[in-house]
């Protein structure tokens, strides 16, 4: 039994992984069939990779006895999970150790947008600061951030935004009673989610529900005064009309983790707009995080391999289906 392993992993993980199974590396973001050799594809049986992998149709031809992918992430839109549960293979994911981080990135974007923190910064460094006085900035306390998703990293945004005396309303599929009842956040339309908030924040992820999304009609619900910041998936929004709206000043400005096409070209409208903050897909790029994330994906592949109960699985019905097989 051998497995591939297409993501940087700490060498002392690495060592258990190598322990239990041979390994194939294969290079973060290329396809494994175009690298493992064809006498060697057949005996693999789990893949830890990350969101650069995709796992489809194509790949799981080229590796007929694979039972378990362990993605190096929380999402899973670079897997067809569909195709892949008809074929009885096992997905694993990374859900809960990431959630604050992304919750402080985001927050980060909050206060960094509010505050005019990047043009502050050149205005003192420009030397501007000796010549006028800054203009002024502006309060968190009391302005709104409407949630559209509501799931962990929702809500610990939420409790951000609670301890800095901010309005804090959410749209999502299913209502968080508990959250509501905690005063944590309140349940708002769509629309009225839009219009009504002064900063925007995107935690849903990305499906066929949501790819595309939140195009021109949202940018013109939102107030014209408004920030709109996405730490989830770049492709759940229209990026065309992201930047005409941006371009318009139809909005104030957008904090971007994410964007449709990663790594984001120099060469795209979104690294000109002085109204953009942007980050490397790093909602979850901290030493403590990744190191629990990796370490989670690790566990998975291990576990799952030898017949135990993964610690997370995107598709369980197979892993129960499995366990009936085996009875
Ligand atoms: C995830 O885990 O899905 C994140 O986007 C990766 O940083």
């Amino acid at each position: 039994m051998t497995v591939i392993v297409s993501a940087t992993v700490p060498a002392d993980l690495l060592a258990r992984i190598e322990a239990a199974h041979p390994v194939i590396h294969v290079p973060p973001g290329t396809a494994p069939q175009d690298v493992v050799p064809a006498d060697r594809r057949r005996s693999v049986r789990g893949m830890l990779c990350t969101l650069r992998t995709r796992v489809d149709a194509p790949l799981l031809e080229a590796f007929p006895a694979l039972e378990v992918v362990s993605n190096y992430a929380v999402g899973f839109d670079n897997v067809q999970v569909e195709t892949v549960s008809e074929r009885g293979v096992l997905v694993c994911n990374t859900p809960g150790v990431l959630d604050a981080a992304v919750a402080d990135l985001t927050f980060a974007f909050v206060i960094c947008l509010a505050r005019n923190v990047v043009p502050m910064h050149e205005f003192v460094r420009s030397g501007a600061w000796t010549r006028s006085a800054a203009p002024l900035a502006a309060d968190l306390a009391g302005k709104t951030i409407g949630l559209l998703g509501m799931g962990r990293i929702g809500r610990m945004v939420a409790r951000r935004a609670r301890a800095f005396d901010m309005d804090v309303c959410y749209h999502n599929r299913n209502r968080d009673e508990a959250s509501e009842q905690g005063g944590l956040a309140r349940y708002v339309g769509r629309d009225q989610l839009f219009a009504e908030s002064d900063f925007v924040s995107v935690h849903v992820p990305l499906s066929d529900a949501t790819r595309g999304g939140i195009g021109a009609r949202e940018f013109e619900l939102m107030k014209k005064s408004a920030f709109f910041i996405n730490t989830a998936r770049g492709a759940v929004v229209d990026e065309p009309a992201l930047i005409a709206a941006l371009q318009a000043g139809r909005i104030a400005g957008a904090g971007l983790d994410v964007m449709v096409q990663e790594p984001l070209d120099a060469a795209s409208a979104l690294c000109s707009l002085p109204n953009v903050l942007l980050q490397p897909h790093a909602g979850s790029a901290t030493v403590e995080t990744r190191r629990a994330m990796i370490q989670m994906a690790a566990d998975n592949l291990l576990l799952a391999l030898g017949g135990q109960t993964p610690r997370a699985m995107v598709n369980p019905a197979v892993w129960a289906a499995r366990a009936q097989a085996a009875r």
